[in-house]
């Protein structure tokens, strides 16, 4: 399913800020995958005594008005088990009217139990059929005909209903999100990964709607009374929940009609002219990952070709779904439009292509065996949506973005305590945990395959992938599986042996995906002997560090041969500690060349003074940039967790001031806000952290100005956009000023504000505005056809200092119906983060509309995001108190959300104890380093009344 979520209630209730972030969030929010741990319990799994091998459903009288459709299915199954007394299959909702069964073997019906044919189990979802007598070992056909509904909340997912607007009219379209087990409220099925068969489906659907899509293309078309069915090719062997169809009037462009290798984007008509740049990605993708996997895509249909199809929904619950031959989007995902779509959308459009089209390899043709091992699939989309869209299209630098993206964030998520591991096998006694398909199967699995890329090349690695896909295409997928294909590819690979002879590539596989959390490796380095002892243990924020061990392969170069160009390890660290060797001197030396690897890298102090030293010189880029980044970003880590010296820390990154590119500070600017929102109950502090980060952005705005140039790079013009919204968030007067005069040229002379200058500008527009300035883009939103656009201004209304706007859009975020139910959540998010004064006006609307928004939400959880979100911003006592207040008094109508409640409240607390406790250290370095009086420095007298003052 597509990328980047939510992170979900584990990471919220102790990173609540970082999941809320600033200037990284553009790219983020993409998902919310629900997923109840409910499934998991045996009662509701299916035994394999019964296997399904060719499924036939026939869906009629789909009535998109009323929410309602019949069906037939017709199921092959292999019973595997003598004296079976009934067969038990999923559904839910499903209005059952008629079962027949036939005995394969000699064409007989089977009887059924009378009375009781047949029984529903609402509570596990499950059908039971009851024979007459107990069946034996063969092949049966089960009919079974039924009524279902359409579900009208693209939440509930299933077969459900959404809606546009095409010349004034309101229109339906109806299409289906099974994943993970929701196929059993459209038909009666097997519905768990492991039960792969062939599909072949028909649909009726009135005459006046356009041809219907599902998995594959059209072989037949019938007249029926008024109506049109349609019969698709037979699917190849797939499970359940990659079953998919579309029922509506929408239009696509064919962007390859050569018929052997069809692609299409497909949306509503009135948009079609956005179709042009997915197409073109899309093409460039497959033929890439054709030739990386040496396994054609449009050849995988057994007998059939695949075609490729990809659908945006106006309505989608998730981000993108990768059922085979139609994946479907939401809008914003896929549909491109030069003038309203800005470049980080772009790339989610690349991204995400490619992240449902590396699907088409890793779930679809290899699927996991059960949802535990969902990171085998997960983790290989992830990995590929980076590396995919970069072969597609270098210009957009994804390769590098990786790092920044995913092995930072994944770094981030397993900062946490309770991070989870990968192969998260407890679910089932771990009720609480409503989530796992989490920053963890998305950024973390695929930073773990970069890990094990540069660890065996490439080349070996490719290799692996392809003796994986091979040997078990069309079936099921195991780790166990996986590690046989690497070490087939490794035994082939005589260069990797010589330098790793005795290496056990299960156990280095297997330490990254069974541990939790990830680790940090410490370098104490001789500096008269150049011997260097490297230590690992698992990184967290707080808490007591257990004893793990991982096998890491480790890279480095040392300070006078720098060298960045091979990310090749030298060494395996897969004990707890090891001694390595370096020229003596007092150098420095720098592990995990590019970030290659997932883990963070501690130094002794010598070797940061070192560090620093050069960093805070004209060498600086001598030092590649992605490693650049790494430090900014570890040593923020470790100032947060007391593993460094605060001032020593401050020091290291104080190069930012001359620093202008992009990575480098998109590693920082997240966590020196973090640090700087920990002042926020300290007034004076608080100023002094924000006036000393525009001291140190000024460098970098004057190199990037305001402008975009014709011939900017991406890392560039994503660098103006995460520089300048931050810069003018903290009241960096030309940001403000220059950012005014284009919002004035928008609403005054219709002008227009570039596109990727939009959010900003957008902004410091309404928010230095009235409500006339505010009211002027509800308008524009609501008038927009490029739902990026969309999103923008939605984030940015709420950037109003006016309290009756800023009332107005909240009341909006519940019942705007061009504000879809995937957006309410972020309209709730961006409420947040507009301005500081917002806080108290968003937490009034939640106690005042929790209820509903749990309703008009589309749910329990999104109620509970909605919660969660608040850690990162009740930042002063009173704030704390009054919401714990609040959540006692209405404990029983929060329901769930109580708890997410009281996680929230210690986060906070735990946030706000951070900023007391340091504040005095951060204040003397920052007073120094922006030129404030320099009695500050060293005398400890005034320090101390200074303190008093800071705690008003
Ligand atoms: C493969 O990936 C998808 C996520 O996109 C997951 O939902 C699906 O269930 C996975 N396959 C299995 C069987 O785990
Ligand atoms: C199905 O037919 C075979 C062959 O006649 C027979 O042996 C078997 O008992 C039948 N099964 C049932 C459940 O009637
Ligand atoms: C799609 O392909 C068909 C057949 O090649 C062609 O007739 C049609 O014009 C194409 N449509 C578009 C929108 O390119
Ligand atoms: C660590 O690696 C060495 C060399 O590859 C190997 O001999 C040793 O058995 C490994 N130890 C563990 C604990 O895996
Ligand atoms: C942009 O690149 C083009 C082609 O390389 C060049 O002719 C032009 O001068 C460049 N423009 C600027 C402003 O650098
Ligand atoms: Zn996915």
């Amino acid at each position: 399913m597509g990328t980047k979520m939510l992170v979900p209630a584990v990471f919220c209730v102790l990173l609540g800020f970082a999941a809320a972030l600033l200037p990284e969030d553009m790219r983020s929010n993409l998902e919310f995958f629900d997923y109840s741990s409910n499934v998991h319990t045996s009662a509701y799994r299916l035994r394999d005594n019964v296997y399904p091998t060719d499924m036939k459903i026939d869906l009629d009288n789909i009535d998109l008005e009323g929410a309602t459709f019949t069906g037939s299915v017709e199921m092959i199954v292999l019973v595997r088990e003598n004296d079976l007394e009934q067969i038990s299959m999923h559904q839910k909702n499903l209005f059952v009217t008629r079962i027949n069964v036939v005995n394969n073997t000699n064409g007989e019906n089977v009887q059924l139990r009378s009375p009781n044919p047949f029984s529903y189990d609402d509570k596990f979802e499950l059908l039971h059929l009851h024979f007459h007598l107990p069946l034996v070992t063969g092949s049966y056909t089960i009919t079974i005909d039924y009524r279902g509904r359409i579900n009208e909340n693209p939440v509930d997912r299933g077969f459900y209903r959404g809606y546009y607007y095409y010349e004034n009219t309101r229109r339906y379209y109806a299409t289906t999100q099974f994943q993970p087990y929701h196929a059993r409220k459209a038909f009666p099925c097997f519905d768990e990964p492991q039960f792969k068969s062939r599909y072949t489906l028909s649909i009726t659907r009135p005459y006046n709607l356009g041809p219907s899509y599902s998995n594959m293309g059209i072989s037949s078309t019938q007249l029926v009374g008024s109506s049109i069915r349609e019969t698709f090719y037979p699917t190849p062997i797939i499970s359940a929940y990659l079953v998919a169809f579309h029922v509506s009037d929408f239009v696509p462009t064919n962007a390859t009609s050569t018929d052997p290798r069809p692609f299409n984007i497909i949306s509503r008509p009135g948009v079609t002219d956005q179709h042009a740049y997915a197409a073109e990605i899309g093409v460039e993708i497959t033929n890439q990952l054709d030739d990386y996997f040496g396994i054609e895509y449009h050849n995988m249909g057994q007998g059939s070709v695949m075609k490729n199809d990809h659908i945006a929904l106006p309505d989608f619950p998730s981000g993108a779904m990768e059922n085979w031959g139609m994946v479907n989007y939401r809008e914003a995902y896929l549909l491109y439009d030069p003038a309203n779509t800005n470049l980080p959308n772009k790339i989610t459009i690349a991204t995400i292509m490619a992240h449902e089209l590396g699907h088409k390899w890793f779930g679809n043709l290899v699927t996991c065996f059960w949802w535990s091992n969902l990171w085998l699939n997960e983790s290989f989309a992830s990995f590929f949506e980076y590396f995919a869209a970069h072969w597609a299209d270098p210009k957009l630098e994804l390769a590098d973005q990786f790092v920044v993206d995913y092995v930072h964030s994944a770094l981030n998520a397993d900062a946490s305590p309770s991070a989870t591991p990968m192969n998260w096998e407890e679910v089932e006694n771990n009720p609480s945990i409503t989530s796992h398909f989490s920053t963890t199967s998305y950024a973390k699995g695929a930073s773990v395959l970069r890990t094990l890329e540069h660890f065996v090349g490439p080349r070996t690695f490719r290799n692996a992938l392809r003796h994986y896909l091979r040997d078990n295409a069309y079936g099921i997928g195991t780790p166990q599986l996986m590690y046989r294909a690497f070490e087939k590819a490794i035994n082939e690979d005589h260069t990797f042996l010589n330098d790793f002879p005795d290496v056990n590539f299960e156990a280095v596989f297997d330490s990254w995906i069974q541990n939790r959390g990830s680790p940090v490796v410490s370098v104490d380095r001789n500096v008269n002997t150049g011997g260097i002892v490297v230590k690992q243990e698992r990184y967290q924020l707080s808490g007591v560090r257990p004893t793990q061990t991982w096998q890491i392969p480790l890279s480095w170069t040392e300070q006078k041969h720098l060298d960045f160009s091979s990310t090749k390890p030298k060494f395996l660290l897969n004990t707890s500690e090891a001694a390595l060797a370096s020229e003596e001197g007092d150098n420095f030396v720098i592990f995990n060349i590019q970030q290659s690897g997932l883990y963070r890298v501690k130094y002794d102090d010598n070797n940061w003074r070192a560090l620093s030293s050069y960093l805070n010189s004209n060498n600086r880029e001598q030092i590649h940039k992605l490693n650049r980044a790494q430090i900014v970003n570890d040593v923020l880590y470790f100032i947060r967790s007391n593993d460094i010296n605060l001032e020593l820390g401050f020091h290291v990154i104080d190069f930012l001031r001359s620093e202008t590119d992009y990575y480098v500070w998109n590693g920082a600017l997240t966590q020196l806000d973090w640090i700087r929102r920990r002042m926020e109950h300290m007034p004076r502090a608080h100023e002094a952290f924000t006036s000393y980060m525009r001291g140190l952005m000024n460098n970098v705005i004057n190199h990037l100005g305001y402008n975009e140039g014709p011939n900017d790079s991406t890392a560039t013009i994503l660098n103006r956009i995460q520089i300048l919204n931050y810069a003018c968030n903290i009241g960096h007067s030309g940001c403000i000023s220059d950012s005014l005069q284009k919002w004035k040229d928008f609403k005054e002379n219709n002008e227009p504000v570039p596109v990727n200058l939009r959010r900003h500008v957008y902004c410091v527009g309404v928010r230095e505005g009235d409500r006339s300035d505010y009211d002027f883009l509800f308008n524009a939103y609501n008038t927009s056809e490029n739902t990026a656009d969309m999103v923008i201004m939605l984030r940015t209304l709420p950037c109003t200092k006016d309290e009756d706007a800023l009332k107005h859009y909240l009341q909006e975020s519940m019942y705007n119906d061009r504000i879809r139910i995937h957006d309410r959540t972020n309209a709730f998010n961006f409420a947040l983060q507009g301005n500081l004064e917002n806080v108290k006006i968003v937490t009034q609307f939640l106690r005042n509309n929790y209820q509903e928004i749990r309703i008009t939400y589309g749910g329990e959880a999104r109620l509970i995001l909605c919660i969660n979100a608040l850690a990162g911003f009740l930042n002063t006592y009173p704030e704390i108190t009054e919401f714990q207040q609040w959540a006692y008094m209405v404990q029983v109508g929060l329901g769930e959300a109580f708890s997410t409640s009281q996680g929230v409240i210690n986060s906070a607390m735990a946030n706000l104890d951070w900023g007391s406790n340091n504040v005095l250290e951060v204040f003397k370095f920052v007073s120094v380093r922006s030129g404030s009086p320099a009695i500050f420095a060293s005398s400890f007298l005034i320090i101390a009344a200074m303190l008093i003052q800071l705690f008003r």
